[in-house]
């Protein structure tokens, strides 16, 4: 069976709870489509209204973040409980963003992946390596590695359903895309993982998305790939070139 696209918009630390109503009102007939799973993941307090607005349309609303622990001093931090209580299905786990400025490990992003599909949250797992791994020789390396722990103790069957994006670090933000032969390599080699961590037929059931500096010109030419299954877009997201990155056909 073919993989179901899926495009998730990360808004990271943007839009007020008011202005994320007003982007939504704006997008919502741009991202009709029965091809894909659409996901904008929102900061924590836009959730709510961002799930109000997106209230009968084609969009699922989604965390950007999510502490492992079910609840208690864990000041500033979200707990699992609190996303699916209002009804959100996905969160972006172990951005690179939050690797990097929050002190995320694998290990945090594998507790975060366990604690996600105890309570039937869908995790976007993030992993992606920098210019110098690139350089380097070591990108495919580093990101089984990243592969791997996130997803010690989840089940095949949990795999199946996961989302994996693929996003080189110096390709986010940086209107670098990586070119679609590097994309569509990693994310071949992101299966190839998940075949060897599990089997074939959860290696085909996955998603993998590619992410950084997705935009409407480059996402055909990125979502044709064999082992691309969709995009994790950041800064296009939250324009109206959404809707034809979600239309890319
Ligand atoms: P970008 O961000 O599309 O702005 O590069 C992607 C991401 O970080 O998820």
């Amino acid at each position: 069976m073919a993989r179901k696209k899926i495009i998730a918009g990360n808004w990271k630390m943007n839009m007020t709870p008011s202005e994320a109503v007003k982007l939504i009102e704006t997008l919502k007939p741009l991202v009709k489509t029965d091809d894909a799973d659409v996901v904008f993941c929102v900061p924590a307090i836009d959730i709510i209204p961002a799930l109000e607005a997106a209230k009968g349309t084609n969009i699922e609303i989604g965390a950007e973040n999510m502490y492992f622990e079910e609840k208690g001093a864990y000041t500033g931090e979200i707990a699992p409980a609190m996303l699916t209580d209002v009804g959100v299905k996905y969160v972006i786990i172990g951005h690179s963003e939050r690797r990097e400025y929050f002190a995320e490990t694998n290990e945090t992003v594998n507790k975060k992946v366990l604690k996600a599909f105890e309570h039937g949250i869908t995790p976007i797992v993030c992993c992606g390596e920098t210019l110098t791994q690139r350089e380097q020789g070591v990108t495919m390396d580093f990101i089984r590695q990243q592969v791997k722990i996130a997803f010690l103790g989840v089940t095949a069957e949990q795999a199946k359903t996961a989302v994996i994006a693929y996003e080189p670090i110096w390709a986010i933000g940086t209107g670098k895309t990586a070119t679609t032969e590097q994309a569509q390599e990693v994310c071949g080699g992101i299966r190839k993982c998940i075949a060897e961590i599990y089997d074939e037929a959860t290696a085909e059931a996955i998603r993998i998305q590619y992410g950084g500096s997705v935009n409407a010109k480059t996402a055909p030419e990125l979502f044709v790939q064999p082992d691309i299954d969709g995009g994790l877009v950041g800064g296009a997201a939250l324009k109206p070139d959404f809707g034809q990155i979600v239309n890319w056909k």
